[in-house]
């Protein structure tokens, strides 16, 4: 049985455009929730938080804990929770997390990276009422060495709309392509009866994702497909040293800001 919130998004295909950002906290995701309709735990919490330089070494317990910030700040978005690199190697111990991850965070709904290898898996977790959102294209969890576009010649094309037919047919709710060359994109959206949501994959899939703080300009990354719409590194700046003056000139706390 699908969700009210998973149906409205499914209805949108062909019909309006789906907007995603990432949250790893409350006030960010409490931000978002006005103007998005899903909000993702992405476990590019990794590097973009950490540092870390693979979204491998992203933990079961830290994607639970951010998670679980991010829920108190969602009122109406859908929340999808990634599942990190080896919580789902098997059905028994995929279904096992996305049910702790669910539990645990309140979440609506899981991510995993993969198509046909782990069709399986993700067909196990839909028999037993896990929602989940396929991811085809780029995997981070999976790529060695840099980040490509997808779709360059007719294997890798073709590999890729057969990940997104056998995901669609098992039940996802949506696919996020990424990295995925924009004729692919629009192929894929035509063929497949469940939304695409784009991540450097075109303006012809059924949504957008964009990990936040790359469209807030809170990384120094300079991925093709990010637009930085602020550059909150510069703002953050100004305001550190506008606080450091006045606290030097003792200008701040002024009597208004004491008791
Ligand atoms: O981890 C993440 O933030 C993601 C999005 C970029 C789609 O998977």
């Amino acid at each position: 049985m699908l969700s009210s919130k998973i149906k409205n998004i499914i209805k949108k295909k062909n019909k309006k455009k789906i907007v995603c950002l990432t949250a790893y906290s409350k006030n960010v995701a409490e931000i978002l929730d006005n103007h998005c309709d899903i909000v993702l735990v992405g476990d590019s919490l990794g590097s973009v938080l950490y540092n870390y330089d693979t979204t491998r070494k992203v933990s079961l317990g830290t994607m639970i804990e951010h998670s679980k910030s991010v829920k108190k700040g969602i009122k109406k978005s859908l929340m999808v929770v990634d599942m990190p690199y080896h919580t789902y190697r098997n059905p028994k111990e995929a279904l096992k997390n996305a049910k702790k991850i669910i539990y645990e965070t309140g979440c609506d709904a899981v991510k995993l990276e993969g198509g046909n290898k782990i069709i399986k898996i993700i067909k196990h977790l839909i028999k037993n009422k896990v929602q989940v959102m396929g991811h085809i294209g780029l995997l981070p969890q999976s790529q060695k060495g840099k980040f490509r576009f997808k779709g360059k010649n007719e294997t890798e094309k073709n590999k890729i709309i057969n990940d997104a037919k056998i995901l669609s047919s098992s039940g996802v709710f949506s696919i996020v392509l990424e990295c995925v060359e924009k004729s692919l994109a629009k192929q894929i959206t035509k063929l497949i009866k469940v939304p695409t949501i784009g991540i450097g994959a075109s303006v012809y899939c059924d949504g957008q994702v964009l990990v936040t703080d790359d469209l807030l300009g809170l990384n120094s990354t300079n991925f093709r497909f990010v637009k930085k719409y602020v550059n909150l590194r510069r703002i953050i700046d100004q305001s550190a040293r506008l606080f450091k003056q006045e606290v030097i000139k003792k200008s701040f706390p002024k009597i208004k800001n004491s008791y």
